[in-house]
């Protein structure tokens, strides 16, 4: 097929190198500009003698394996070789190439120094430095030359694609002064993620006496995370903190990615396992609320006046308009609320009518709540091995052996720092708890985590005012402990060891508990 043969384009051609090379030793400053293909001049920068700034780009915008199409040409006065700040934004902006023109000490231009991107090698390296060379002898076709890099990037990002089937992020763990959860923190994140059904591809870690105010992590940190991310395909990254919505803000500028920070993962779980229509509209009113200050305030084209069309008032700008949706829609959702608290209020209220003693299995998640409500009442409750399986409140019916009745109910899981927006939201579900004439305390016994996940459900019940119901702490999972772990356990924590799965203790415990409840004495 006939192909137009477009004209050879140099990297830099050595007119252009002795103007600038002029140019800056006149000044004695940087001088810079980044070239479109094609040899268009788009910008011009001035820096001082040492260094040179970009301009600020916002998000760059690209496809896959794609550049942004602009190539850095700036000068060195002092004969210096490429900065880590001059390969930073390169990597950054996805720029073409960096390349310095190196100014001698007669003003005329010495060597040319130029580093591109490459895709990440085996050491991880995804800046290709090339050698020095006179701008004469840089004579390859740069067209040609930044089709092929392009080329190679889309090759190594669809062999990406296809390895896993969940989408692809990147995980952030920040270490704050004396962080004693921060190792936790990071694994609870791994597993949220895979209970959301995400593949982690990379993971950054930081450690930071206090955190930045604007990324969280520090800048130098969030360059990294912008190539990591862009390198490995990632379409998401999440971080295993909280961002205030400014830190959200700047990061969503200039990393390519979606972010997605704890509250907002935890959110997506409860949001993809809500089952009842209360456990829904309390998910997603959780979910508007935590969105609204967090609508991004791009601010380029949002200032048009328009009026009319799409209920638009005049001078309304599209954030205020997104912003409007989102509190409309949480009026919607408190009012549907409302009434379907109501109609669980009557449910309760009859239940309680009834006389029965209730007992409320509460616990960590993945404990195994689910497991031991199936086992106790034989039936089937959702239960899997995953964060928040669980995210609705169910109550049975079981009869103790002595042929004495109480009503069990599950609650959702618990996690440490369990987002306020969910506490509040949850807070009519949890109310529940309430009518508890016992607590049934579910933990992991085989978690290595036990103390902290028993202080963070004890933590949260607190905050509930809970914290006063006799509490029976429930050693589930003793099947994956020796017999002297088990022991042990039992002693410190004045547990009742049982495995829900197999049924290993749940006589006793039943026992234990029936005593508790009918006899309000100690078990
Ligand atoms: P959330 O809904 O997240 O709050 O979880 P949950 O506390 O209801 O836990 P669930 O009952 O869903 O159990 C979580 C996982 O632990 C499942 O894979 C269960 O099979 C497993 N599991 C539960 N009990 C036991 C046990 O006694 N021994 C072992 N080995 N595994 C158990």
């Amino acid at each position: 097929m006939y192909k137009r043969k477009l004209p050879r384009e140099r990297l830099v051609t050595q007119e252009f190198a002795r103007q600038l090379a002029e140019l800056s030793f006149e000044c004695g400053r940087q001088v810079g500009v980044l070239l479109g293909r094609g040899g268009r001049v788009e910008y011009v920068m001035v820096g001082d003698a040492f260094s040179i700034t970009l301009p600020d780009f916002k998000r760059v915008r690209a496809g896959a394996g794609r550049f942004r199409g602009l190539r850095c040409i700036h000068t060195h006065l002092r004969g210096e070789r490429l900065t880590q700040d001059d390969l930073t934004d390169l990597a950054l902006l996805r720029l073409d190439a960096m390349v310095a023109v190196q100014v001698d000490s007669h003003g005329l231009p010495d060597k040319v120094d130029y580093a591109s991107l490459q895709p990440p090698d085996s050491e991880g390296e995804t800046v290709s430095r090339h050698d020095l060379v006179s701008p004469s002898l840089l004579d390859f076709d740069f067209l040609e030359w930044i089709d092929e890099l392009e080329a190679s990037f889309g090759e190594a990002q669809k062999g990406i694609a296809v390895e896993g089937k969940g989408e692809r992020a990147v995980l952030v763990c920040v270490e704050l002064g004396n962080d004693a959860w921060a190792d936790e923190r990071c694994a609870e994140m791994r597993e949220l993620a895979r209970t959301a059904g995400l593949q982690i591809v990379d993971t950054v870690r930081q450690r930071r006496p206090r955190p930045d105010p604007r990324y969280l992590v520090g800048p130098g940190k969030i360059k990294d995370l912008v190539t990591r991310a862009w390198q490995q395909g990632a379409t998401l990254v999440l971080f295993d903190r909280d961002l205030t919505p400014g830190q959200l803000r700047a990061i969503t500028d200039i990393v390519e990615a979606r972010i997605v920070d704890r509250t907002q993962l935890i959110l997506d779980i409860f949001a993809q396992n809500a089952r009842t229509k209360e456990a829904k509209l309390q998910v997603e009113l959780a979910q508007q609320k935590y969105r609204l200050p967090r609508l991004a305030g791009q601010s380029e084209g949002m200032s048009r006046l328009q009026g009319g069309i799409g209920g638009r008032g005049p001078g309304e700008t599209k954030l205020e308009v997104d912003r409007r949706r989102v509190r409309d829609r949480i009026t919607l959702l408190e009012r549907n609320l409302k009434e379907v608290t109501r109609q669980r209020e009557t449910r309760r209220a009859r239940r309680k009518s009834e006389g029965l003693p209730v007992l409320s299995i509460v616990g960590y998640t993945n404990a195994g709540k689910s497991t031991l409500l199936n086992r106790l009442t034989k039936s089937d409750v959702h239960a899997a091995d995953k964060l928040f399986a669980t995210v609705d409140t169910s109550a049975r019916r079981l009869r103790f052996p002595r042929e004495r009745d109480v009503i069990i109910t599950d609650t959702v899981g618990f996690i440490r720092d369990l987002p306020t927006e969910l506490v509040a939201g949850f807070k009519s579900t949890l109310e529940e708890i309430r009518d508890a004439t016992v607590l049934l305390h579910v933990v992991d016994a085989s978690s290595p985590q036990l103390p902290q996940q028993v202080e963070a459900v004890r933590g949260i019940l607190a905050e509930l005012e809970l914290d006063d119901k006799p509490e029976v702490l429930i050693l589930n999972k003793s099947d994956r402990v020796s017999p002297e772990e088990r022991e042990n356990l039992a002693k410190r924590f004045a547990g009742i060891p049982i495995s829900a799965l197999n049924g290993e203790g749940i006589e006793g415990m039943l026992q234990s508990v029936e005593r508790v409840v009918f006899e309000g004495g100690k078990r």
